[in-house]
C-alpha cells in the first residue's frame, strides 16, 4: 500500500512531466580513445569525499588501464554543482558520467535530450533484479532507464548530541510523538544557552521543510503535494509551515552562510543539540569518532506514522560524453556489490542494491535498511526525488524569503500553492 503510493507519486509526476524520449544515440556521443573517465559529483570534502574514493579504489581496481579524474564542485546538495553542470551541457561540454538524483530531478536532463538510455547496461551488468523494483519503477521512463543507482539515502532523520540533550534536561532515549513534542524539547534544549536546532544555508533549511511536512502530513498526503492530490492551501500545511517557522525560530542565526556539514560540526562541537538532515550526517559523525548511542543520537522525525524519506543517489552517460566506454565502466564499478558496499559504509546510505550482504553495516544503516524494507517511503524534495530541479527552485526562493523574514506563514503558503499549481500545469 504504501509503496503503491510511492509508485502512483513517481509513474504519475512522470507522465505529468510529459516526457518525450530523448537522447541521442547507443553509444554515446563523442568518440575518444582516452583511458580518463571524468567524473562530476559534489563529493568534494570530508566526509562525501571518503564515499567518493571509496568508489575510486573500487573503480581502479576493476579497471587498472581507466585514470578517474575529479571534477567535482563543492557545495552540499549540488548547490553548486548542478548550475555549473548545466553550463557545461548547454555548452556541449559534458562530462563522461555526472552524479544526479533518481527521480523527477531527471526529467530536466532527459528532457533536454542530455542523457543516453542505459537500459542495456542494466542487462549486461544483471541489475534489473538486483535492485528494488520500485527503484527501478522510478528510473524507467517509456521504458528507458536514464541513470544507474549508487545508493540510497534518507532524508528526515533528526540527529542528536547526547550530552547537550542531558545538560539540557532532556532524556535522550525519549523520543518525541510529534512535531509540537519535537518543538517542545528544541526549546528546552536552547533554553539552556545551546543553539537548539542547528540549520545551514537554503537547502538545508528545504531539507528541513520536508521533514516537517512529512511528519505533519503523513505519507499520503505529502506524497500527493507532488502530484496535486494534496491541496497545498488547505490548514494541514498551514500547521506544518507554522511548525517549520517555529523550529526556524530556534536555528543559528548564521544559517545563510552555512552548508549542512557546518550545521553537523554544531552538533559534533556540542553547541547545538538537534540538526535535521540526511543521513549523510552519520558519515560525519563517525570521521569525528562520535560512538553511536553514547555521544550522538537519532530518529525520524515523525507525526506518528513512520516514513523513509527517499533519495538515491545515480549516475549517468552524457550524450556526447568524451569516453562513453569508460563512463560505462565507472556505472558497473557504482552499480556493483563490492562498489555499493564500499560507498555505503564510507557514505552513511544504504546500498541500492537488495543482493549484498549488509550484515556487518553499522547500527544507523541497520535502522535505515530496516526503515527502507518496512515503512511509508516518501520522495525527497531537497534532493531530487519528489519534482524537477524548476520546482525545487521555486520552492526554494520561497523558502528563503520565509526565513529571512520577508514573507509570513500565510504569504509562504500561497507562494507554495501558486508554485505547485504553475509547475503541476506546466
Ligand atoms: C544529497 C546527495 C547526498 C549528499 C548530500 C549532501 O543531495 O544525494 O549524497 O551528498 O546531498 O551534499
Amino acid at each position: 500500500m504504501q509503496r503503491r503510493n510511492f509508485l502512483a507519486l513517481s509513474g504519475a509526476g512522470l507522465a505529468a512531466a510529459g516526457l518525450a524520449a530523448c537522447g541521442g544515440s547507443d553509444s554515446g556521443g563523442g568518440e575518444s580513445s582516452s583511458s580518463e573517465v571524468e567524473v562530476f559529483t559534489w563529493w568534494a570534502q570530508g566526509s562525501e569525499k571518503a564515499g567518493l574514493d571509496a568508489l575510486v579504489a573500487q573503480f581502479e581496481k576493476d579497471y587498472p588501464d581507466l585514470t578517474f579524474v575529479n571534477a567535482s564542485v563543492a557545495g552540499g546538495a549540488g548547490s553548486a554543482a548542478k548550475d555549473m553542470l548545466q553550463s557545461r551541457l548547454q555548452a556541449g561540454d559534458p562530462p563522461d558520467t555526472f552524479q544526479a538524483h533518481a527521480g523527477l530531478e531527471l526529467t530536466d536532463y532527459i528532457d533536454a535530450g542530455q542523457l543516453e538510455d542505459v537500459s542495456a547496461l542494466y542487462e549486461e551488468y544483471g541489475l534489473t533484479d538486483a535492485f528494488p523494483e520500485d527503484l527501478v519503477t522510478l528510473l524507467t521512463v517509456d521504458e528507458m532507464i536514464y541513470s544507474v543507482p549508487s545508493n540510497i539515502h534518507r532524508s528526515n532523520v533528526v540527529w542528536t548530541n547526547t550530552a547537550v540533550l542531558e545538560a539540557a534536561g532532556i532524556d535522550p532515549t525519549v523520543v518525541p510523538a510529534d512535531v509540537e513534542a519535537f518543538i517542545a524539547d528544541v526549546e528546552k534544549a536552547a533554553a539552556s544557552g545551546v543553539t537548539g536546532l542547528s540549520v545551514g544555508t537554503t537547502w538545508t533549511q528545504v531539507n528541513l521543510l520536508e521533514a516537517v511536512l512529512m511528519a505533519d502530513l503523513a505519507s499520503t498526503s505529502y506524497n500527493g503535494l507532488w502530484t496535486g492530490e494534496t491541496d497545498w492551501s488547505g490548514s494541514d500545511v498551514t500547521t506544518a509551515l507554522e511548525h517549520f517557522g517555529a523550529l526556524i525560530a530556534l536555528t543559528n542565526t548564521d544559517r545563510d552562510g552555512l552548508d549542512w556539514t557546518d550545521a553537523t560540526q554544531m552538533l559534533i562541537d556540542g553547541t547545538a543539540a538537534y540538526n535535521i538532515m540526511g543521513d549523510w550526517a552519520v558519515a560525519s559523525f563517525q570521521q569525528a569518532d562520535l560512538v553511536d548511542g553514547e555521544d550522538f543520537g537519532y530518529f525520524p522525525l515523525s507525526g506518528g506514522e513512520e516514513i523513509f524519506g527517499f533519495l538515491a543517489d545515480s549516475f549517468t552517460l552524457p550524450v556526447g560524453a568524451p569516453n562513453p566506454d569508460g563512463a560505462k565502466a565507472w556505472l558497473d564499478t557504482i552499480s556493483s556489490q563490492e562498489g555499493q558496499v564500499g560507498f555505503s559504509l564510507a557514505k552513511g546510505s544504504i546500498p541500492a542494491r537488495t543482493d549484498v550482504d549488509t550484515a556487518e553495516f553499522p547500527a544507523y544503516q541497520q535502522t535505515a535498511i530496516d526503515s527502507y524494507a518496512q515503512d511509508a517511503i516518501s520522495p525527497s524534495l531537497a534532493h531530487g526525488a519528489a519534482t524537477p530541479v524548476a520546482w525545487l527552485n521555486d520552492v526554494s526562493d520561497a523558502t528563503s524569503k520565509f526565513t529571512t523574514g520577508a514573507s509570513d506563514v500565510a504569504g509562504y503558503q500561497d507562494e507554495l500553492a501558486a508554485i505547485a499549481e504553475s509547475n503541476t500545469s506546466a
